[in-house]
């Protein structure tokens, strides 16, 4: 149980509060390159900050205040130039630092007075890594994006998955650190949606709990497991500050204001040994899954149930209300980090895994559970009796519904199945 001053304190990311200036630390995705090549600028919010993001024809991405310096125009009906992202009200260009480069009215009529030298626009620094668009929007001096290994991974199918998620991004992040609604939320419950009302899975009889370098690890015993399974020895990974990685794709938990989140999903799925070489050229695709079909929640696959879990605890879950148990260890854990945190950026220091060295920012390695399968590859029929490699083979893409057919077919031809 929380109190309601520590509650909001976890919880609120706008500009000036304590956990807003520790997300401000980290690098956020928030966006698709291959997106790009059907809009040329789109609205985004985040961490409470109206802002457009646009790549403009030289090809370089720029994020800068949605409300134009001049007089507020909305910028979300601007347009790109050769070089940077113009108001289309009065036709003001800013570039992505911010700089005002014309002023099409004043540049005529006052050269002299340089007014556009006077005026900037609140621009923040944007990357582009795995095919991601990533914004920081702290202090300088600025980190590195984590360079993770599986980034570099080859002979897998990528994809980048979206959901608009309608409530704070802690409890979906605590959910990252939260071994035991494995059993209930998509096992059993799936079994349930699916009629079959006998049984229920394996139940977990231990988890455990431990931090590293860029997060933390939970690991799993259930019934009919020896300490020797890999999910005992390894686990998951709670990746710091935002995200789940699975050992073959991360879920980040992108906080849109405090009251709702962005998903984005980063998946990579290994193809069987005999689809090797496996390219996929061209962008990683990208789509956006719905949560609701005609006004229903949609439940069929694994995060759409994490999705109506979360948005199930209210806009902000009140943890004033809650009882937390043994299995909730792990949570407890997070929230100390993060309490600690705070008062480490409030103190001028750097907070957990911010990274600066290019020399240690090279394919980081993070704890996978089932290494040599997704690292190096396994056949078709080692992959088909794999508790969960199979499921890549049978039902696609098993995390969220909504995959356009386009993707489907491709992914498909690159796994080799119908
Ligand atoms: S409001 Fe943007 S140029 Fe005037
Ligand atoms: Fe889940």
């Amino acid at each position: 149980m929380l109190s309601r001053e520590d509650n909001q304190k976890l919880t609120r990311v706008g500009p000036g509060t304590p956990m807003g200036e520790l997300m401000r630390r980290y690098w956020m995705p928030i966006a698709a390159i291959d997106e790009f090549a059907r809009v040329s600028a789109k609205p985004v919010r985040l961490m409470g900050e109206d802002l457009i993001l646009y790549r403009d024809r030289s090809g370089t991405y720029g994020l800068v205040d949605r409300h134009c310096p001049h007089r507020n125009a909305d910028m979300a009906n601007g347009y790109i130039e050769d070089c940077g992202f113009r108001c289309n009200y009065h036709g003001w260009l800013f570039d992505q630092t911010g700089r005002c480069l014309s002023q099409p009215y004043e540049d005529v009529a006052h050269p002299e007075a340089r007014f556009r030298d006077k005026v900037r626009i609140t621009a923040y620094p944007v990357e582009v890594v795995a095919d991601m668009v990533w914004a920081y929007l702290g202090p300088e001096p600025v980190p590195l994006i984590p360079d993770w290994e599986v980034f570099h991974w080859e002979n897998g199918f990528r994809q980048i998955v979206f959901a608009n998620v309608e409530c704070n991004w802690f409890q979906c992040q605590e959910n990252s650190i939260d071994p035991v609604h494995f059993e209930w939320l998509h096992l059993n419950w799936s079994e349930r949606l699916r009629g079959n009302t006998d049984g229920g899975s394996p139940r977990h009889v231990k988890v455990a709990f431990e931090e590293f370098e860029y997060g933390h690890v939970y690991r799993r015993l259930r019934e009919g497991m020896t300490e020797s399974h890999p999910l005992w020895q390894v686990g998951r990974v709670c990746l710091w500050p935002n995200a789940l990685f699975t050992g073959t794709h991360f879920e980040w938990r992108v906080p849109v204001d405090d009251e709702n989140t962005l998903s984005v999903t980063w998946s990579y799925t290994k193809v069987p040994k005999d689809r090797e070489p496996c390219v996929q050229e061209g962008a990683i695709p990208s789509w956006v899954g719905p949560t609701r079909k005609d006004g229903e929640w949609i439940a069929s696959h694994v995060m759409n149930q994490d999705f109506i879990a979360w948005t199930g605890q209210g806009r902000v879950s009140d943890r004033t209300r809650e009882h937390l148990g043994p299995s909730d260890e792990g949570i407890l854990m997070v929230r100390r980090r993060f309490f600690d945190d705070m008062e480490r950026v409030a103190r001028g220091e750097d907070p957990k895994a911010v990274i600066r060295d290019p020399a240690t920012n090279r394919r980081l390695r993070l704890p996978v559970a089932d290494r040599k399968a997704v690292e190096e590859g396994i056949s078709r029929e080692d992959m088909l009796a794999h508790p969960f490699m199979r499921g890549f083979l049978v039902d696609g893409y098993p995390f969220q519904s909504g995959q356009p057919d386009a993707v489907r077919k491709d992914y498909a031809q690159a796994m080799g199945i119908e």
